[in-house]
C-alpha cells in the first residue's frame, strides 16, 4: 500500500458551496439531481437531501424536526455513520484502534471541489475522528449529463500506530417514506439476475456475496429502491445503486425505529479486517448511484448512458456479430472442425469467430474440464498448425478472430499446479477443495499477477490477428487463505485479490487498448461495473434458451446496456434446458442484445438457413439503434400475462426497434396490443416488420405511417398469441 502524499492543509482551503443558519451547505449536483449535506466545523456532517434538484438550493434550510425523545439524540442522519456515539444502526465504518478502543466519532474537517472536465465534478468531504489521527474522505464524482454520482471512501491512518478497519462501506443513503420496495437480483448458474421485488419491513435485509470470485452468480450488487409503492416503469421515486467491485459485497437495508431506511453498500466486512499501518490508507470501491422521480426506465437509461461512456471499453463502437465455438464443438474439435465453422459463419454474414475452451495443454491436454488449465500452450495434436493458422484463416474469410482464456485458474492436473503449489489459494494444511476440477490462483501475490498478465500477453502474441479475448473464471473461493500474505494479514485476501485482478487488467489495458475482451464467469458470475470497465461486453449466462434469457437479460439490462450483452442463438433442443424453441424466437431474443451464434452453423439448413442469413442482415440494420439507443421497457416478462416487449429508440428519435414476445399460449380470444414509448409525438413514423419467417407476418399494417403521438397513446396490435411467437418492428421517422 502506498504512502499518503496528501496535504491536510489542502482541505483547510475550504471551497464553500453556501451557508445556512451558520452551517456550511455542501452540494453534489448533476444536471438534474442533487445531494445536499450540511456541515459545521468539529461537528457531524448531516445528510440532508438526495433527489431531484430544488428550484433554489441556495436557500436550503434543515427540515428541523428530528428529535429522539428518550436518548438526547439528534436523529439527523450523518453523511457516513461510524460505530460510536449514539449510533445503533449498522455502521458505515467500524475501526479498532491500537489501544483496543472500538468506537469512532467523526467530525467535519473541510471539503474540496474540483472540476475534472466539462462533465465531471469531484467533491471530497473530509472527516476526522475526534481523538485519533484517522481521516475519512468521502468522495463524490458527479457526472452531469448522465445524472450519475459515484461515491467512495478513503480511510487514512495518519498516526504512528496501527488501525484496523473492520468495516467500511462505499456509501450510506438515508431515506424517509411511508414504505420501501426493494428490487434485487438473485439466481444461480444459468439463471442469473432474476428480479425479485419485496416490500421491506422493520429490521435488516442484507444482500451479499462471500464467494470472492463469481460474486454475482447468486446475488447482484445492483439494486433499485422504490418509495411508497412497487417500482413502476415511468413514474414514482426510485433510488438505485450498483457497486463497482468484483469481490465480496454487502448491501444492507435497515428499516429502523424511526421509520427510516438506511442503505449501506460496499465491500463485505465478512472475515475482512484490514490492518492499516501508520500512513497507510484504504480506498473503497465506488458505489454508482442515481435517482429518478419518473420510474425505473429513467434509472436504466442513466446507467446505460454512463456505462457506454465511462464503464465499458469502446462504448462508442458497434460490436461484431460472433460465432462462438463452445456449444457447437465443446472440447471436441480439430482444425477442420473449426475451419468448417468459420467457412459456414462467413456465409451467414457473421463477423467474428471465437475459439472457446479446449485449445491448450499438451502434457495435460484440455480435452475436458479436468486438465490443462494453467498450461497455456497450444495443443499440438488438435491444432498442429497453431493459433496463428486459425486466426489467419478467419481473417482470410473476412472474420475477426478471438480466443478463450481462464488465467486465474489451474487444474491440479497441469504443469503449473505441480510447479507452483504455493500460488494456489488454500487454508493452511487443509485440503484444497476443487470446483469444476480446478483450483484458484492467489492474485494477492504479485508473482501470480505477473503470471496472469503474461498469460494474456503470450496468448495475444500467438497471432497479430487475435482481436478478442473471452476471459472466463469458473469457480469461487472456498477454504480461503494465501501462502503469500502474512498470518496476521490473511483477512486482507478478499480485498487484495480484487486489487490484484484490477492491477492485471490495468496492465493489459495499458498494453492492449484496442483488443475486445468479454467478461465471463460461468456466464454472468462477475457482472459488476468494477470489472466491466476493462471489458467490451459480458456473457450474461450459460443459459442460451431464449425463454430464460428474456428474464436474465431483463435483469442484466436494468443496469448494463445492450451493446455489452452477449446474446447467442443456440441449437434446439437447448443444451441447458432441453427446450425446443423456434429459430425466429431464438433470433429475436438474441437481437435485443449483442447478437451472436453458439452452435454448429452447418446444422442450419433449408428455410432456416435463409431465415438466419436474413436475420443477421436485419440485425445489422437495427444494430446501431439497439447498441446506442435508449431502452424503453414496455411489458415486463415478470408481469405474468405471458407477454414481454421492449424497444430501443435512437438518441435523435428518428429510428426505433420494437420487440415483442409471447411466452405462453394465450386463449384464442385474447390479443396483444402495446403502447410504444420514447418517440417524438410530433413526428410521423413508418412501421415495418422485419425478421419475418416463411412469409408469416405478425403485424398486419406493415409499412403504414403513424404519428408518434398515436403510437404512444393508442399503440399497435400484433398477432403473437401462440407460445414463442415473436415480432420485430423497425420504426423510422418519415
Ligand atoms: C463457462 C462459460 O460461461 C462458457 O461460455 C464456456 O466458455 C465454458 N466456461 C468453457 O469452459
Amino acid at each position: 500500500m502506498k504512502r499518503i502524499t496528501f496535504c491536510v492543509l489542502f482541505f483547510c482551503a475550504i471551497s464553500i458551496s453556501g451557508f445556512s443558519q451558520g452551517k456550511e451547505i455542501i452540494k453534489v449536483e448533476t444536471n438534474d439531481l442533487i445531494m445536499i449535506f450540511s456541515a459545521s466545523k468539529n461537528e457531524n456532517v448531516i445528510f440532508e437531501y438526495w433527489g431531484d434538484k430544488l428550484n433554489d438550493a441556495s436557500v436550503f434550510v434543515s427540515k428541523g424536526f428530528r428529535s429522539q425523545p428518550d436518548s438526547n439524540k439528534d436523529s439527523s442522519p450523518q453523511i457516513f455513520p461510524a460505530y460510536g456515539g449514539k449510533l445503533y444502526l449498522n455502521p458505515a465504518l467500524r475501526l479498532t484502534y491500537h489501544d483496543g478502543v472500538l468506537t469512532t466519532e467523526l467530525e467535519y474537517v473541510g471539503m474540496d471541489k474540483k472540476t475534472l472536465d466539462e462533465n465531471r465534478i469531484e467533491t471530497v468531504i473530509r472527516l476526522k475522528d475526534k481523538i485519533y489521527p484517522v481521516f475519512v474522505d468521502v468522495h463524490f464524482v458527479a457526472y452531469q449529463k448522465e445524472n450519475i454520482i459515484c461515491q467512495s471512501v478513503t480511510v487514512i491512518n495518519d498516526g504512528k500506530k496501527n488501525v484496523s478497519v473492520e468495516n467500511v462501506a462505499s456509501s450510506y443513503i438515508p431515506l424517509h417514506a411511508q414504505s420501501y420496495y426493494l428490487t434485487h437480483f438473485h439466481g444461480t448458474w444459468a439463471a442469473e439476475m432474476q428480479l425479485k421485488e419485496e416490500k421491506l419491513t422493520p429490521g435488516v435485509k442484507i444482500i451479499e456475496s462471500k464467494k470472492g470470485v463469481r460474486t454475482t452468480q447468486s446475488e447482484s450488487p445492483s439494486f433499485l429502491l422504490s418509495l411508497n409503492g412497487p417500482a413502476q416503469e415511468n413514474s414514482g421515486e426510485i433510488y438505485a445503486g450498483s457497486l463497482a467491485w468484483s469481490g465480496n459485497f454487502a448491501l444492507s437495508f435497515e428499516f429502523d425505529e424511526r421509520g427510516m431506511l438506511n442503505i449501506l453498500g460496499g465491500m463485505n466486512p465478512f472475515a475482512s479486517t484490514y490492518h492499516l499501518l501508520p500512513k497507510q490508507k484504504l480506498q473503497t470501491p465506488e458505489m454508482v448511484l442515481t435517482y429518478s422521480s419518473n420510474g425505473k426506465g429513467q434509472i436504466t437509461r442513466n446507467y446505460h448512458d454512463w456505462s457506454r461512456k465511462y464503464a465499458l471499453q469502446h462504448g462508442d463502437k458497434i460490436r461484431p456479430i460472433i460465432l462462438n465455438s463452445w456449444e457447437g464443438a465443446y472440447f471436441n474439435f480439430d482444425e477442420k472442425t473449426l475451419t468448417d465453422m468459420m467457412d459456414n459463419a462467413a456465409k451467414f454474414g457473421i463477423e467474428m469467430f471465437v475459439l472457446d475452451d479446449g485449445w491448450f495443454g499438451n502434457k495435460y491436454p484440455r480435452n475436458g474440464d479436468n486438465a490443462g488449465l494453467g498450461d497455456w500452450q497450444v495443443n499440438a495434436k488438435k491444432l498442429p498448425h497453431g493459433i496463428n493458422y486459425l486466426a489467419d484463416y478467419a481473417v482470410a474469410k473476412g472474420l475477426k478472430f478471438g480466443i478463450w482464456i481462464e488465467p486465474e485458474m489451474v487444474n491440479p492436473e497441469s504443469d503449473l499446479a505441480k510447479k507452483h503449489p504455493e500460488w494456489v489459494v488454500k487454508s493452511g494444511a487443509r485440503d484444497i477443495l476443487p470446483m469444476r476440477n480446478q483450483w484458484l490462483l492467489d492474485l494477492s501475490n504479485p508473482l501470480v499477477q505477473d503470471f496472469v498478465f503474461n498469460t494474456f500477453d503470450q496468448v495475444v502474441s500467438m497471432s497479430h490477428n487475435i482481436s478478442y479475448i473471452k476471459w472466463d473464471a469458473n469457480r469461487h473461493v472456498d477454504n480461503v487463505g494465501s501462502d503469500y500474505l502474512s498470518k496476521e494479514n490473511q483477512t486482507h485476501f478478499w480485498y487484495d485479490y480484487v486489487k490484484g485482478l484490477y492491477s492485471v487488467y490495468d496492465r493489459i489495458r495499458a498494453k492492449y487498448p484496442d483488443i475486445e475482451i468479454q467478461l465471463c464467469s460461468s456466464g454472468g458470475g462477475r457482472l459488476d461495473f468494477g470489472a466491466l470497465k476493462y471489458h467490451d461486453e459480458f456473457w450474461a449466462s450459460d443459459n442460451t434458451s431464449p425463454l430464460n434469457r428474456i428474464f436474465i437479460q431483463y435483469g442484466s439490462n436494468t443496469f448494463f446496456p445492450a451493446i455489452a450483452t452477449a446474446a447467442h442463438v443456440s441449437t434446439s433442443p437447448n443444451h441447458q434446458t432441453g427446450q425446443m424453441l423456434p429459430l425466429k424466437f431464438r433470433f429475436d431474443v438474441a437481437m435485443t442484445g449483442r447478437l451472436g451464434m453458439e452452435l454448429q452453423p452447418k446444422d442450419i439448413i433449408g428455410d432456416d438457413y435463409e431465415f438466419a442469413k436474413n436475420a443477421i442482415k436485419d440485425y445489422k440494420l437495427i444494430r446501431p439503434i439497439v447498441q446506442f439507443g435508449d431502452l424503453y421497457r414496455l411489458i415486463s416478462p415478470y408481469d405474468e400475462n405471458g407477454w414481454s416487449s421492449l424497444m430501443y429508440v435512437s438518441k435523435d428519435k428518428k429510428q426505433a426497434a420494437f420487440f415483442a414476445f409471447s411466452l405462453k399460449y394465450h386463449d384464442r380470444t385474447t390479443f396483444f396490443e402495446n403502447k410504444l414509448n420514447g418517440l417524438d409525438p410530433t413526428k410521423n413514423y413508418k412501421v415495418t416488420e422485419i425478421n419475418i419467417k416463411s412469409g408469416h407476418h405478425s403485424f398486419s399494417n406493415n409499412e403504414k405511417v403513424y404519428n408518434g403521438d398515436y403510437l404512444m397513446k393508442v399503440g399497435l396490435g400484433m398477432n403473437i398469441g401462440n407460445p414463442f411467437d415473436s415480432s420485430v418492428l423497425l420504426i423510422e421517422q418519415q
